[in-house]
């Protein structure tokens, strides 16, 4: 029989947690971290609450929870994702890429047996995105290449020509390099006018919106879509983004029929972090991912580890994929050594040009704790030494611990400022809400 829970094991269980946390990194490259502030509305009124009267018309406050905070998602959080993002149009309804992703294909996949266009897996195409385009009752076909991280152009005509898509569907997510999306975007023009090109760059999106990757709006795609927790610093929540007024309003159309609560109190948090991102330093942070990852992959292959892509500099973004199988330490057993030691990554299967499972690490969260220099050399060394076994892990967790005394980038508030007393007094009115047993249980008591 399980043991029950109670309250006061939730709250040890969590702080366990947060001190584990901290004395430890994420390398998943599909997560990342952000900073307290962003993360207040998710502890207020905010997260109870719906919104949808983005055009503040009196007569359609039917949910009135979200009408004094509306200023924050349409005032902040919207034009700064226009402004960093240079679209005209965007939708912060989707609660995630894979949820954009859907909302994407139905808005702009067409009607039941239209043909959406897509990444093979094997070259790095997001393993869920022909099974959900299938459920929507859309054709697939595959853009191909001849190896792991190419795309072959010609067979893309071809294929184009041939199945004249809706719409091509840009997914890489298992990836190294980017595509070359202004030659795709020429590829589709010539082969299949009237084809839609849309970029979901969820795993790149803090890339793009620092500017160390180009922006596929800027390639000629027509709507661009991205998680914002990955290569960007915000929470678990994703956006669409377009320049084409006819693309955005058929995305509007179909957001009100597949997502309902788009999460408010994150809608408010993503405007905080865009406007740390963009006045705190983002553009530098995106740039150190790119060189801390080539870094990085150099600096774990002169220590005996297997990377993957070494002909080509290892990575263009965040993502690094170790075959530690050829070096003789089966990937879970990898990561089992370097969780010991503090460090998260993750194992798998599906890392294109792999024949089994290998080790999948980004150094987006490393570079958002504040790791830069001389760091780098010593979490590679600690990295080598957990993989090998050759050093106890307790040692090797206190020295990972040591690398989280950094400062994250970006000026941290000083701890006296008015803003931080205000937010701090929030959290504390938040928690004393906490009743001694739930509430819930004690309805039923009485
Ligand atoms: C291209 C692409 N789309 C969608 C997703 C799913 O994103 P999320 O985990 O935010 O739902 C991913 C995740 O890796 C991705 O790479």
């Amino acid at each position: 029989m399980n043991t029950p829970v109670t309250l006061d094991d939730v709250v040890r269980l969590l702080a366990e947690n947060e001190s584990e946390a901290r004395r430890g990194l994420s390398m998943v490259p599909s997560e990342n971290a952000m900073s307290g502030i962003s993360k207040l509305p998710l502890l207020l009124d905010p997260y109870h609450r719906y919104f949808f009267n983005e055009s503040d018309h009196p007569d359609r406050w039917h949910f009135r929870g979200g009408q004094r905070l509306r200023d924050l998602e349409m005032n902040l959080t919207v034009p700064l994702l226009r402004e960093l993002g240079r679209a005209e149009h965007v939708s912060v309804r989707p609660l995630s890429g894979l949820n954009a992703m859907a909302l994407v294909l139905a808005a702009l996949g067409g009607g039941p047996g239209s043909t959406v266009v897509t990444i093979a897996p094997e070259n790095g195409g997001h393993f869920a995105t022909a099974s959900l385009a299938r459920r929507l009752g859309l054709r697939v076909e595959f853009l191909r290449g001849a190896g792991p991280h190419e795309l072959d152009l010609e067979h893309a005509a071809d294929l184009l020509a041939r199945v004249r898509p809706t719409l091509v569907y840009v997914d890489q997510s298992h990836c190294l390099f980017p595509v070359d999306v202004a030659s795709l975007v020429a590829t589709v023009r010539a082969s299949s006018p009237g084809t839609l090109v849309h970029v979901d760059a969820s795993h790149w999106f803090g890339l793009v919106l620092g500017g160390a990757f180009r922006n596929p709006l800027d390639e000629g795609a027509d709507s661009l879509s991205g998680s914002t927790h990955k290569t960007f610093p915000g929470p678990q929540k994703a956006v669409v983004l377009t320049r084409d007024a006819a693309i955005d309003q058929r995305v509007r159309e179909t957001q009100d029929y597949l997502i309902s609560s788009h999460h408010f109190a994150s809608t408010i948090g993503l405007g905080i972090a865009l406007l740390e991102f963009r006045d705190c330093g983002g553009p530098a942070y995106a740039r150190a991912i790119v060189a801390h990852t080539r870094r990085f992959g150099r600096l774990l292959d002169e220590r005996g580890i297997t990377v993957a892509a070494k002909d080509r500099g290892y990575s263009a973004g965040h993502q690094l994929w170790l075959d530690t199988e050829a070096d003789g330490v089966a990937p879970k057993i990898a990561s089992d050594r370097l969780f010991a030691a503090g460090l998260r990554v993750n194992f798998m299967a599906g890392l294109p040009g792999f024949a089994g499972q290998g080790v999948r690490i980004g150094l987006n969260e490393p570079t958002y704790q504040g790791l830069a220099g001389d760091d780098l050399v010593e979490l590679a060394d600690v990295f080598a030494a957990a993989v090998h076994d050759t050093e106890p892990s307790r040692e090797l967790a206190d020295r990972v611990a040591a690398l989280r005394l950094r400062s994250r980038f970006g000026a941290t508030v000083d701890s006296t400022s008015p803003l931080l007393e205000t937010a701090l007094a929030l959290c504390a009115d938040a928690l004393r809400t906490t009743p001694a047993t739930s509430r819930h249980a004690q309805a039923v008591a009485s």
